[in-house]
């Protein structure tokens, strides 16, 4: 339980470092990340190392009582280096390549980049990994940031057909997973399968899945470079990656194996500028937030990190990067604070420790203003929930939630790649049931497919067309009641329609098949009646069921079929419908609910109750009988009420 900040010393004179690094302490910082973008300063030509800066650096903060966080700084490849090898750079969809001058100017199948990574992270990591200030490392910044995670050069294409070749041995092979003969695409050779850019109309699916994969797989096997060489010079130190909002392009889970726990950036106003809420949504959370965007990555993260994670980067104040960028409400950034702790975070550190006045971010505050030693409006409440924090003492690790979320990057992949409706998208689906779940008050994990279940009352599953047999197992080993999203087992790993049809796999927990199914335009909606009521929008499927019909469209068609503890939902449904359909499966799975409005709500770790409001109006809470901690039962606008209730069973 504590703060940190994101500090960038060679961006200061060094006469300003012990200031900066008194103020740290004397706010309640206690971790402070550094180095993650220096590279031009620590190599400014090949060989050519400059410790001396990053020495003192070291030693003025160390002085001071902080504990560091070294990041590589393999996301800013020098000019020197792209000068000597411009095959490092990306290539765009187009064939285009990526140029100097901003970040992330490297394609992560890039052999030469390997080999340059390899170097800088190994003299790194050799100079400081037995630091005694040295807490941890952060390896590179936001893998896939600025859409890069996907390049379309001649390194990639020869990568994904070596893969190719290992998946699948023969090309006939691959032809028949693919169903190549289709418009006359089947391959006689590895080396003539070409990326899945530049065609006439769209690619096969099947081979953007697969080209889907193996660029998720390259972000995996880049960060295990790093992960081995730090490792091997930095005992006893952990190695963590700031993960992102929103961002699906690789498999964190993956990621996450390499790593001893996760950390992600949280920005949540300008998350919530870029999510296709309505305008009146927009409206309604502009200065604060949705107030579930930040709690959905903690738990998302939470779980990405086997239970530990960091916020590593937390919105201080405006940000530069949404399409607009609104000052937060008062106290919103210490109400994030003490959110991320609430629900499970290590440690929350701020970006970053002063605002800079020159280039690309100088419109992004920081917990100081642009000028010498002055605390931003966020600094004072960075401040304040230092002193919160304090108030609440150690916190206990988090307890398993009675509610997950079954969170599949593959599925996202295969949605976006196949739509069949323009507003189809996977991920506001997830958020939504996510959403309607934590309305009634209840904590949440989100799950990788094929985590075990046990312990679980209500499994959630809005969005998995593929399901895999570990996936199919833990499925069908779960004891809570499992809710399948529309779509579920619609596909096969090679991204094919099931022999059997959709659900395929999941037709042993749930006797139906879907016979067809239908996407409708914005403002086209169908009634749905029965245990859930509410319209179906964006998408319905005609089911053929034997397993119950517990709800049903306007036109007879089953809408929501049951069998045992497996639920199927055939349909996008609206607020009303989810709202319903969540309820009715809470209750079947006995559940105990909170119903909370729209901009309130709860989360508990070990015995204290975090209830917090989004809202600009006190809300009283329901009587939660305790040691008040923080806040009030009258819980104050956007504020908390931090409630110990003793040990509970
Ligand atoms: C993050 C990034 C930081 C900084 C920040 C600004 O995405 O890791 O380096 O750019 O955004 O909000």
């Amino acid at each position: 339980m504590s703060l940190g900040v994101c500090y960038y010393p060679e961006h200061w004179p060094e006469t300003w470092w012990p200031d900066d690094a008194r103020r740290m302490r004397a706010l309640g910082i206690d971790h402070v990340r550094i180095g993650e973008f220096a590279w031009s300063r620590i190599e400014p030509a090949r060989g050519d190392f400059r410790w001396e800066w990053l020495d003192r650096a070291f030693a003025v903060l160390a002085a001071a009582g902080l504990k560091i966080v070294l990041g590589t700084p393999t996301a800013t490849p020098p000019k020197w280096l792209m000068d000597e090898h411009p095959e490092i750079a990306p290539i765009d969809e187009r064939g285009r390549p990526r140029g100097f001058g901003s970040r992330r100017h490297y394609s992560f199948s890039s052999p030469v980049y390997a080999r340059e990574s390899a170097r800088i992270v190994e003299a790194i990591a050799a100079r400081y990994g037995r630091h005694a200030a040295l807490a941890g490392w952060q390896t590179d910044n936001e893998y896939g940031c600025h859409d890069t995670v996907l390049s379309w050069g001649p390194d990639v294409r020869l990568g994904f057909q070596q893969w190719l070749r290992r998946r699948y041995q023969t090309p006939d092979v691959l032809n028949a997973a693919w169903g190549n003969v289709f418009w006359s695409m089947e391959a006689t050779r590895f080396d003539e399968i070409e990326l899945p850019n530049l065609t006439v109309t769209e690619p096969n699916p099947a081979a953007q899945l697969d080209f889907r994969r193996f660029s998720s797989e390259q972000v995996r096997a880049y960060d295990k470079l790093q992960t081995d060489i730090i490792r091997a010079h930095s005992p006893g130190r952990w190695i963590t990656h700031n993960f992102m909002g929103f961002f699906t392009a690789f498999d964190h889970w993956e990621v996450g194996d390499n790593l001893d726990f996760a950390s992600w950036d949280s920005y949540p106003i300008g998350f919530a500028e870029m999510f296709p809420f309505s305008e009146a949504e927009h409206a309604r959370w502009r200065d604060t937030s949705h107030p579930d965007i930040a709690p959905f990555h903690h738990d998302l993260y939470r779980g990405v990190g086997r239970g530990r994670f960091w916020v590593m980067e937390q919105q201080p104040g405006p940000v530069n990067w949404a399409p607009y960028n609104p000052i937060p409400a008062p106290g919103m950034v210490k109400l994030w604070a003490i959110e991320a702790h609430a629900h499970g975070a290590d440690v929350v550190s701020y970006f970053r420790w002063r605002q800079a006045p020159f280039a690309q971010e100088q419109m992004h505050a920081g917990l100081n203003l642009p000028g010498k030693h002055e605390l931003s409006p966020g600094g004072h409440e960075a401040e304040a929930a230092a002193k919160d924090l304090a108030r609440l003492g150690a916190l206990a690790p988090t307890r398993q939630a009675p509610v997950a979320l079954i969170y599949d990057y593959e599925a996202i992949w295969t949605i976006q790649i196949q739509p069949q409706g323009a507003s189809y998208n996977p991920v506001e689906l997830i958020f939504r049931w996510y959403e309607a779940v934590r309305r009634l008050g209840v904590d949440v994990d989100v799950v990788r497919p094929g985590a075990s279940l046990a312990g679980y009352k209500l499994v959630l599953a809005p969005c998995l067309p593929i399901v895999s047999e570990i996936a199919e197992r833990a499925l069908s080993e779960a004891e809570g009641v499992v809710v399948f999203g529309p779509r579920s087992g619609s596909k096969t790993r090679e991204f094919a329609i099931p022999g059997t049809l959709p659900p395929g796999p999941l037709a042993a927990l749930l006797d139906m098949r879907v016979i067809e199914v239908s996407s409708m335009r914005p403002g086209a909606s169908l009634r749905v009646t029965g245990v859930v009521s509410g319209r179906a929008e964006r998408w319905r499927e005609n089911i053929e069921a034997k397993a119950d019909v517990i709800a049903r469209f306007d036109d007879g068609g089953a809408a929501v079929v049951a069998q045992a503890n497996a639920v199927y939902v055939g349909f996008w449904p609206d607020a009303e419908a989810l709202e319903s359909l969540i309820a009715h499966c809470a209750k079947r799975a006995g559940l105990e609910a909170t119903p909370l409005p729209e901009g309130i709500r709860m989360r508990r770790r070990g015995d204290l109750t975090f209830v917090f409001n989004y809202g600009a109006a006190p809300w009283r809470a329901p009587d939660l009988r305790g040691e008040t901690l923080l806040g009030a039962q009258d819980v104050p606008p956007r504020g908390a009420w931090v409630v110990r209730q003793g040990a509970r069973a």
